[in-house]
């Protein structure tokens, strides 16, 4: 039987998912992980608080790790993040900056790691949710202290560390056609305008079942390509309040579906990573208190209705 990824690449596109370093003394999650997907994306391991944990003093241990990984089972990467207002080491957040010190921080940040894994990423989430809902800047660390000329600069940073790697501004709640979405194709006009390296818009589509179907998501993927620049679905999941049932899981299904056709309906969406593909190792019970089963995969690491959707779709 083919994997999600054989029949995603009869399209061209990847199927992928994150994984995370505690999950990989998992060997029957790791079995499928390392077979159904060619793409992964390391959920934690490359954040600026794993990778810089002490003022220019790095550590690639965790991310060494899942690109090792990756390798040995011929999947690609997806590098996140570099830039990023959350999860962030103390010494960055614990004092204030002026701009040249941190714009020198972020440079070195950036040029480090991306140099470190040259050649073995096949893109970059550079910044990670720079807008808020209405379109206006994140006032974050970085917005505050240079201004929205950082993402620029990241950018050209990233670029210089390693050519062949596409970069891409990632952001969650832009699946649809609004003012968050609109912000970042005006971002992306402007930075082109200025001849600033930028290759995708990443759509981290974490979807809750109480918010609705993102409608307009294939009219954005298309607006995007349009600008000539690739997008992907970056952070899948769809989730709901628990306990799961039947109507739920046929729900969370049609929205798998659908956003699986809606990417393969645009030439330019390269491909779909789930945020983890089971429900054993999903973020969401921890971050949206009653929530969870988000994931085609359940806590046995059995299918889902929306696993076989997303068969269906391929
Ligand atoms: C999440 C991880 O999955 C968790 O393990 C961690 O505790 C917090 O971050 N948007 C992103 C991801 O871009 O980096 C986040 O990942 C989920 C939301």
């Amino acid at each position: 039987q083919p994997t999600l990824a054989d029949l995603a690449q009869r399209h061209g596109r990847y199927f992928g998912s994150a994984t995370d370093n505690p999950e990989l003394t998992d060997e029957p999650y790791k079995a499928v992980l390392g077979s159904e997907f060619d793409m992964i994306t390391p959920g934690n391991g490359m954040k600026w608080y794993a990778t810089e944990p002490q003022q220019g003093v790095f550590d690639w241990s965790k991310g060494d790790e899942i690109v090792n990984l990756a390798r040995a089972n011929h999947q690609r990467v997806r590098g996140h993040t570099l830039v990023w207002h959350s999860q962030l080491p103390d010494w960055l957040t614990g004092r204030t900056w002026t701009a040249p010190e941190l714009r020198a921080v972020l440079k070195k940040h950036i040029q480090t790691e991306v140099r470190h894994y040259r050649g073995k990423i096949y893109a970059w989430d550079v910044v990670n949710e720079a807008f808020n809902e209405d379109g206006t800047y994140r006032e974050t660390v970085f917005y505050k202290t240079l201004g929205p000329g950082y993402i620029a600069d990241a950018l050209r940073w990233a670029h210089q560390a390693d050519p062949k790697a596409k970069l891409y501004l990632n952001d969650y709640n832009i699946e649809g056609i609004g003012p968050k979405s609109d912000a970042y194709y005006k971002l992306a006009q402007e930075l082109q305008a200025q001849g600033v390296p930028l290759d995708g818009i990443g759509l981290q589509a974490h979807l809750a079942l109480q918010y609705g179907y993102p409608t307009t998501l294939e009219d954005n993927l298309r607006r995007f390509s349009r600008l000539r620049l690739d997008t992907a679905l970056t952070e899948v999941d769809v989730r709901m309040f628990v306990p799961a049932d039947e109507a739920k899981l046929a729900t969370q299904a049609e929205w798998y579906r659908d956003m699986t056709e809606a990417c393969l309906a645009v030439r330019r969406c390269v491909g779909i990573t789930l945020w983890d593909y089971t429900d054993k190792y999903s973020w969401i019970p921890a971050f949206f208190e009653g929530e969870g089963a988000a994931l085609p995969w359940d806590e046995q690491l059995a299918p889902k209705p929306a696993y076989f959707a997303i068969r269906d779709a391929l």
